[in-house]
């Protein structure tokens, strides 16, 4: 008989709890998969006398998290604390050093102090898993990691954020704004009471960081993502988006062309057939194309407490397996830099078309001094859609461009802006194939 993985949980809210559940539920599935018995030894959260719909009555508490890094007693550190920093950061350098193999799911450590976690678990020669991390019950960093080394990657986009996507299909198919949809998602519980992190869109930019990382095999520095959120999305754009035959998602963008690789996260407006417009609601959805194996679609829940405790079960039993066979922790385990690692494009640098609602005076020659600015930066329309009349009132202007340059196209704007006959800032909503 094998001797069982010693475990221990720190943090018992959404995620932690989910992977007691399934503990209690499928332990013996689990075992068995993992090659050897698995036994929670000690937990911790902030509050032991906290009402939880789990049984840890069994189990040592500890009533600081850092006790379970310091336990001579447990195997596997798996931290679900959450945040950038502070305890979790502590508790999962500490567990590396003392060479406890750790699993975690927090994408805002990892994009924040990745380099040193890696560094601390390649040193310590012990196993570090993520893959709740990035697109929660999908398994998408083993399928990067593992699936595809015979392939360098072209590009890795997605939508990567449930909340943010559940917002923008309510307000396409229900015709409600956005603050209207935030309140309803907050009560549903699938928007937090401080919704900043996803709306922002920061969330979205930890995940694409971890994701490029691994996918692009080159350094990304969180504070080089352009980071865009979606507060910005008025009702008035969706419909126009859906009367141009697009839909508006929040895609986490990384493409390499040019020897340069494109890291980008904001609100982008994509073809209402493609496959990617098709995925609503809470889902995720992520298409990578590898230069051997094509196209590529993950799909699937990006969060929620079932799903997200599958993937940190993915990590925990690919570590039970691993030490019940001898298998050490490897170099290839953790991210690595290409032989010659992509350099980050700048966004002035980017090229895209894109969609503009500038706010207008109705008077006779407005369109053509508009048209005239972005004619000077080199930008040309493919189309213009001005519905309402209101003479000598500010309507709005829709039009769309061919490719242009990010940098000619904020030049423009700039001056768009300041025409007497504009009456409020113009709304600029990238557009991709997809
Ligand atoms: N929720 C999801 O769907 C999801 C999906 C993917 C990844 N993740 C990631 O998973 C991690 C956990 O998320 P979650 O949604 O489960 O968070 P959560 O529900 O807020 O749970 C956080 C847990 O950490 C405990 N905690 C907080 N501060 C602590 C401290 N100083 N010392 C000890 N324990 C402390 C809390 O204790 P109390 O219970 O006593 O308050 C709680 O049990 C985060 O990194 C998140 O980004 C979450």
């Amino acid at each position: 008989m094998k001797s069982p993985l010693r475990i221990g949980i720190a943090g018992l809210g959404t995620v932690g709890s989910g992977v007691v559940k399934l503990l209690a539920e499928h332990g013996r599935l689990l075992s068995l998969r993992g090659g050897r018995p698995l036994k929670l030894v000690a937990v911790s959260a902030r509050s032991k006398a906290k009402k939880r719909d789990i049984d840890v009555s069994g189990v040592r508490w500890e009533k600081d998290p850092m006790g379970l890094a310091a336990a001579s007693d447990i195997d596997v550190v798996v931290e679900l604390i959450g945040g950038s920093g502070g305890v979790a950061r502590r508790l999962v350098q500490t567990a590396l050093r003392s060479g406890k193999h750790v699993v975690t799911a927090n994408k805002a450590l990892l994009a924040h102090h990745g380099p040193e976690i890696f560094e601390a678990a390649r040193r310590n020669r012990v196993m570090l898993g993520f893959e709740a991390a990035v697109a929660g019950g999908i398994p998408l960093i083993r399928a990067v990691k593992d699936g595809l080394p015979a392939n360098r990657m072209l590009s890795a986009f997605g939508i990567v954020n449930g909340t943010c996507n559940y917002i923008l299909s309510k307000m396409a198919d229900e015709g409600l704004d956005f603050s209207v949809v935030l309140k309803e998602a907050q009560a549903h519980g699938y928007a937090e009471t401080d919704p900043t992190l996803d709306i922002e869109g920061m969330d979205s930019a930890h995940k694409l960081q971890i994701l490029a990382t691994i996918a692009f095999r080159t350094s990304v520095d969180l504070k080089d993502i352009h980071t865009e959120g979606i507060t910005a999305i008025t009702q008035q754009d969706v419909e126009n988006a859906a009367e141009l035959g697009y839909r508006i998602k929040l895609l986490a963008i990384a493409k390499a062309a040019d020897g340069a690789l494109e890291a980008r996260v904001h609100p982008t407006m994509i073809p209402a057939g493609s496959p990617m417009a098709a995925v609503s609601g809470v889902f995720n959805a992520v298409f990578i194309t590898g230069d051997n194996v094509g196209n590529l679609m993950f799909y699937g829940r990006g969060a929620g407490q079932l799903p997200t405790a599958s993937a940190v079960w993915s990590d925990t039993l690919e570590i039970a397996r691993r030490v019940a066979h001898g298998i050490p922790a490897m170099e290839s385990d953790l991210p690595s830099l290409s032989e010659q690692p992509l350099p980050l494009r700048r966004m002035e640098d980017i090229r895209s078309s894109y969609y503009l609602r500038v706010m207008a005076m109705d008077r006779p020659g407005v369109l053509a001094q508009v048209a005239g600015i972005l004619g000077q930066h080199d930008i040309s329309l493919v189309s213009v859609l001005q519905k309402e009349r209101a003479h000598g009132e500010a309507v709005p202007v829709v039009m769309m461009t061919h490719d242009a340059r990010e940098r000619d196209m904020r030049a423009a704007l700039a001056a768009i802006d300041k025409l007497p006959v504009v009456a409020a800032r113009t709304t600029m909503i990238r557009v991709e194939p997809a």
